[in-house]
């Protein structure tokens, strides 16, 4: 991938408007009796096994331009001061030509937190420990984005070796490996398929966010919006998943406030990333983002006071209704 496409993905996303998603047609169940207060919800949680401070992380964007290493460094540096996880951008870019690496080796300068690296599945085992190896991650995640691939027209047209290569890294790296999607959704299908090629960790990154079939049509002469069909929204497969025992899930796509983390939490998600939010901070100065996000992380424990729960571990009790 190219810079300039990168900056394009980047200047595209910013212009995207927050909007309605399925995440509103969740209802939870409140009490006015919680019997504790704010100052006693914990929201400690996990990561891809890591113990983090909070239920949320900075999730993949970018990295291979002047701008995305600005970007990372801005996002490392919040990243470190809240301790919580941060994934990179895809490093194809770095991996294919490595003058393109310091704007992702920004991110562990800064973060001495958990650091997850990102690829596609086109690379092989040797190449997911050369991205490893280049930020000194402490997981791997690999995008499956088939849709985007195919409506760019530089994008790639065979996929024959994907699920042969998520297999071998899967069972050949000593980290964690998550598998996620790119804002279109993993369809039960897909995860189905992961299983049995050993994935033990998903990040379902469905619709009602950043849309990239947008930003593609924006950039190229073709639309090819009509494919949206094929969207799955991130609270709509959480519902989906709701009994599935073998996968740890973490849930982005759409996420736009402290009530849609929270939801996420309660549809069984262990942590809930998100981008587009992160992305929206970098035009603001340093302090203006970190009040920003603790006022995020305050909020969250206000709606585990109003849910009555003091534990994330507790959320998946709670009683919710679609509308
Ligand atoms: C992304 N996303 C992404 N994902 C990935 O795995 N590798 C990547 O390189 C990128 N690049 C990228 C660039 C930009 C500018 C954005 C906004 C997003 C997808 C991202 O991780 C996430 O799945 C979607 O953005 C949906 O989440 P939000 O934005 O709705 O929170």
């Amino acid at each position: 991938m190219s810079s300039s496409r990168k900056d394009d993905h980047i200047r595209l996303a910013l212009l995207q408007k927050e909007k309605a998603n399925r995440f509103d047609d969740i209802v939870l169940e409140s009490t006015d009796l919680p019997d504790f207060g704010v100052n006693d919800v914990n929201l400690k949680s996990s990561y891809l096994g890591y113990e983090i401070s909070y239920p949320i992380y900075i999730n993949a964007m970018t990295g291979g331009s002047e701008k995305a290493h600005q970007i990372n460094e801005f996002l490392s540096k919040l990243a470190s001061h809240f301790n919580i996880p941060m994934v990179t951008g895809s490093q194809s870019i770095a991996l294919k030509d490595s003058n393109f690496e310091d704007s992702f080796k920004v991110t562990r300068l800064n973060h001495k937190g958990i650091l997850v690296g990102n690829i596609n599945p086109n690379y092989q085992l040797e190449d997911a420990k050369r991205a490893i190896t280049m930020i000194d991650a402490n997981a791997l995640s690999i995008h499956l984005n088939l849709v985007q691939e195919l409506v760019m027209p530089e994008g790639d047209r065979d996929f024959t070796k994907w699920s042969e290569n998520i297999k071998s890294i899967v069972n050949g790296l000593d980290k964690p490996v998550v598998v996620k999607q790119v804002g279109m959704g993993l369809s039960q299908k897909t995860i189905n398929k992961l299983k049995t090629l050993g994935v033990k960790n998903i990040d379902v990154a469905g619709s009602g966010g950043t849309n990239f079939l947008e930003i593609e049509t924006k950039r190229g002469k073709d639309d090819y919006s009509y494919l949206e069909d094929f969207s799955l929204d991130t609270a709509d497969i959480l519902i989906q998943l709701k009994n599935e025992k073998d996968l740890n899930i973490y849930a982005s796509g759409g996420i736009r406030n402290p009530l849609d983390v929270i939801k996420s939490l309660v549809l069984g998600a262990k942590a809930v990333g998100m981008s587009k939010f992160f992305l929206n901070l970098y035009k603001l100065d340093y302090e203006e983002a970190v009040e920003i996000i603790n006022k995020f992380i305050y909020d969250l424990k206000k709606i585990m006071v109003i849910l009555g729960v003091k534990e994330i571990a507790d959320l998946n009790k709670v009683k919710y209704k679609i509308k």
